[in-house]
């Protein structure tokens, strides 16, 4: 048992606190994290310190780490199985981020997608929304991670780096484990339900836009019934992802929560108008996200609880962090 244990791989993921978890997160990321726990050592990171780079007068960031807290938690990541700590708990992220900023080059960060969109039209474009990968390189390579579980959107940031830690390796000897992907390819592309051409996201700033997991009734039956369809005739229940964007994401949603095939629910819905099939999406998201709303609720309530498990969590990541930088400085410092 506890040899079957060291041999198991280290997988490190985390989603940084910013308003409210959309459906997006939980089938991208989040549901999988149940499952993955017992094939891997697992780092669950609250990443606040990324939130940081957003500033918003409506955000209360220690209320949303604590919201992020539970969301784990009600998710089914068990503290017993993995470790849950708050990034800005274990001080060596900020520690092992300067260094690795001396090894990464402004033209790499400046031509991340992510930083042009998040700059574009943007007033607030803090020295944090650049770094912003490396601080993910420090996460990742201070736990000496085998794999890493991200969204879609963060493969680029994944990608930097494998060639920063690579670089420093060349400098000062094999110093950083080169982490591998794991992306499970549905659920990763979930889009918005007004711009079926970009990703549903919780720092969209139409909240129409997205389903949060917190969304009542009433709001996920209405925020589906105004999700762009298309306007190809016949209106029927087909996927095409260039000439129906907008079926084809609601389509992509229902199987994943289903578990059916996007061919077995063509055939289902077959006699289905647009507004039948948005009932039925409807009536599913509501059954699903019942169950994880009343467990998020039993874990929010006890603020505790989810302090005690930071606590713990961010004991276990230290010891593992400060264990990491020591090796670092020691090639580099006196
Ligand atoms: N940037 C990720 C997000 O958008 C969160 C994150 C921070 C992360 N550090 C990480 C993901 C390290 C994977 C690995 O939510």
């Amino acid at each position: 048992m506890r040899k079957n244990k060291l041999k198991k791989k280290i997988l490190f993921s985390a989603i940084q606190p910013t308003g409210f978890v959309t459906l997006a997160n939980y089938l991208g990321v989040l549901k999988h994290w149940k499952y993955i726990q017992k094939d891997y050592n697992c780092i669950f990171c609250v990443a606040d310190l990324h939130s940081l780079t957003k500033h918003d007068n409506n955000f209360n960031l220690r209320k949303i780490t604590l919201d992020t807290l539970a969301f784990y938690l009600a998710c089914g990541v068990d503290p017993k199985k993995s470790i849950i700590f708050v990034q800005s708990n274990v001080d060596e992220h900020c520690k092992i981020n300067w260094i690795l900023n001396c090894f990464s080059y402004f033209g790499e960060l400046s031509r991340m997608t992510q930083f042009k969109e998040k700059s574009r039209n943007n007033r607030n474009i803090n020295m944090g929304l650049l770094n912003y990968p490396i601080l993910m390189m420090s996460d990742i390579l201070l736990y000496n991670s085998n794999y890493v579980f991200i969204g879609d959107d963060q493969k680029q940031h994944l990608e930097l780096t494998k060639v920063v830690a690579n670089r420093f390796n060349k400098y000062y000897g094999k110093t950083f484990t080169i982490p591998k992907n794991i992306m499970f390819k549905q659920g990763s592309r979930i889009m918005s339900l007004h711009d079926p051409k970009i990703k549903m996201s919780k720092s969209d700033k139409n909240n129409k836009n997205s389903i949060f997991l917190l969304d009542k009734k009433i709001e996920i039956y209405k925020k589906i019934k105004f999700a762009t369809t298309d306007s190809e005739s016949p209106s029927k229940i087909l996927y095409d992802i260039i000439k129906k964007p907008g079926i084809s994401n609601l389509l992509n949603i229902f199987s994943i929560l289903s578990g059916k095939t996007i061919l077995q629910l063509e055939k289902l819905f077959y006699n289905y108008n647009y507004s039948m099939f948005k009932e039925e999406l409807s009536k599913l998201i509501c059954k699903k996200l019942y169950n994880l709303q009343k467990r998020y609720f039993y874990f929010r309530k006890n603020e505790n609880y989810l302090l005690k498990i930071s606590r713990i969590g961010a004991k276990v990541a230290s010891t593992k962090a400060k264990n990491m930088m020591n090796i670092i400085e020691k090639k580099i410092f006196l």
